[in-house]
């Protein structure tokens, strides 16, 4: 192969993507100090949604009332703090353009999205009645989100440390 079929073909393969303006800002902007405040406020619905499937288990394992309304305050404060993660990340997508730019950033939205769809109906659920709502349908509920929000931890851990959105170039 010529050199300079060689040129055309690498030309050829140019992604147009990485060609749109600021495809190379993928620093963070909602952040204190240069600490982004989505990473730091994700491990709280992360947490919690997992502490949900957990009162859920101890609940039909004991039939202890208190562990029914330990899920309730779980799944409620999972579901907020999970919105709070989303304006944060959201924010992050919408201002950054080499985030804005990227797919798989888009993915992790609808994925999260999914996500505190899920956390908000099984907080919902549970406010009429909650401790008739754990068995079964409750706790299928939180076996689900603890599915999803595994898969959308993981997503963002990839967005991080693969294609290094919302970190710092450091000095
Ligand atoms: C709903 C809208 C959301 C958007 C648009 C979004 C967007 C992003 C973006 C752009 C990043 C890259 C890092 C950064 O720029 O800060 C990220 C990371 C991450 N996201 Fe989200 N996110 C959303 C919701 C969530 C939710 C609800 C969770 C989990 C409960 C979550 C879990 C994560 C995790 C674990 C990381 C990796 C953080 C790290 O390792 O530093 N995200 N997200």
């Amino acid at each position: 192969m010529s050199k300079q079929t060689r040129k055309q073909d690498s030309e050829e393969l140019i992604d147009p993507i990485s060609e749109m303006p600021g495809f190379d800002q993928t620093e963070s902007r909602i952040a204190i100090h240069g600490h982004p405040i989505h990473a730091m406020s994700v491990a709280f619905p992360v947490a919690l949604t997992f502490c949900v499937l957990g009162a859920d288990v101890a609940y039909w394992w004991t039939g202890d009332i208190f562990w029914a309304r330990a899920a309730l305050w779980a799944a409620g404060t999972g579901f907020l703090f999970g919105m709070l993660a989303g304006v944060s990340g959201t924010a992050e997508l919408l201002l950054v353009p080499g985030i804005r730019a990227r797919a798989p950033a888009w993915t992790h939205f609808i994925i999260a999205v999914t996500l505190l769809a899920l956390l908000g109906a099984n907080w919902g659920y549970r406010l009429f009645g909650y401790e008739a709502a754990v068995l079964p349908y409750g706790i299928l509920l939180s076996t689900l989100c603890v599915l999803v929000v595994s898969f959308t931890g993981w997503h963002g851990g990839k967005l991080v440390f693969d294609y290094q959105l919302g970190t710092s170039k450091g000095n």
